[in-house]
């Protein structure tokens, strides 16, 4: 059939020729490579399922915080966590960073809120105007580097940061298997061996020697269009509106050509991302060498000991000058 995936709820027109595997009600979607089809509600238990699997091989327990942008990621990962933390003896807690990008980041602080408030899960909110002293439009006028790459930097610091100083246990973001194939992709097409080599992982332990809290990626191995599926038959609101900046981002460029490769193969992103981390264990690369960074005290890879982001903050003094 070529497709791996096919919604049958919207206008499909194989609407009604495929039922679900475990009730026999007719089916929402249909996974062709597993030759599966799934009703709404057992297309949300094995969803959760999945989720619940990876909080357990990691033996996630304590206090989660959920980084969440507003984003169909995210607000699906928070919709799960928030329905399965009990069972799994977890405190789970929202963290959102309004970022100052206008109104679009008006409109994600918003929808995130009145999301928790509607699933009773505690939200921390840190604003950038207000607690670092600059919005990341502000930083990206004085810095000579692309937005995402300065958004990147300010929200990986501002999450461990967070985390650590309210003694949370592990962090969990939205990352997902698209996020992890294509910056494989990416750096396979712009010889990056650095990134390569070093990838990104489900899981990274805590460090608390070096002020480092533990991450995990619930949703490494799902797919944007499965994150979609779920908050659309779950109903968590979600911000539609993509971030202004990322438009010009490459990376997007890098996440179309999927579209048409998931067509050859519909498990090439999973085989990509396997094929990588087999390569890197049989390598037995050396890990990043991690320090403490001598101006805030959170871990940093550069060499100088000074971390990327009191790099950008300092850049942004001087350029008050
Ligand atoms: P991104 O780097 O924008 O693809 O986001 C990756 C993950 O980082 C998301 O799935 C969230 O878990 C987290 N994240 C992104 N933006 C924010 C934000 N403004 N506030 C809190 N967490 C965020
Ligand atoms: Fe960070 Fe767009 S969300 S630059
Ligand atoms: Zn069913
Ligand atoms: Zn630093």
């Amino acid at each position: 059939m070529g497709l791996g995936w096919i919604r049958l709820d919207d206008g499909s027109n194989m609407r009604g020729r495929r039922k679900c595997r475990y009730c026999g009600k007719p089916a929402v979607v249909w996974l062709g490579y597993a030759n599966l089809g799934l009703c709404a509600e057992h297309y949300v238990s094995c969803y959760e399922n999945k989720i619940r699997r990876m909080l357990e091989k990691h033996r996630i327990r304590g206090m989660l915080m959920v980084a969440v942008s507003g984003g169909k990621d995210s607000m699906a990962l928070l919709g799960t966590i928030g329905r399965i933390s009990e069972s799994l003896d977890i405190d789970v807690f929202a963290f959102h960073i309004n970022l100052g990008i206008g109104e679009y980041s008006e409109v994600s602080e918003e929808t995130v809120k009145r999301f928790c408030k509607d699933v009773r899960v505690p939200l921390i909110i840190y604003d950038c105007r207000k607690d670092l002293g600059f919005s990341i439009p502000d930083i990206v006028k004085r810095v000579q580097r692309p937005a995402c790459s300065v958004c990147g930097i300010v929200k990986r610091w501002v999450i461990n940061k967070v985390a650590y100083e309210n003694g949370f246990d592990f962090v969990a973001t939205g990352h997902n298997i698209d996020d992890a194939s294509t910056y494989i992709l990416k750096a396979l097409m712009t010889n990056d061996i650095y990134s390569l080599v070093r990838g990104q992982e489900e899981f990274s332990e805590s460090k608390p020697e070096l002020r480092l809290v533990g991450r995990i990626r619930p949703q490494f191995y799902l797919s944007e269009r499965e994150n979609m599926l779920y908050v659309q038959l779950t109903n968590i609101p979600i911000v539609e509106d993509q971030c202004p900046y990322s438009r010009r981002a490459t990376i997007h460029k890098y996440k179309r050509a999927w579209d048409v490769l998931l067509k050859i193969n519909p498990i090439a992103q999973i085989n990509i991302v396997r094929v990588m981390k087999k390569i890197r264990s049989m390598m037995a690369f050396p890990e990043p060498k991690l320090v403490q960074c001598s101006v805030c005290g959170f871990p940093t890879e550069s060499e100088g000991g000074v971390c990327t982001f009191c790099r950008l903050m300092e850049m942004m003094k001087n350029s008050h000058n």
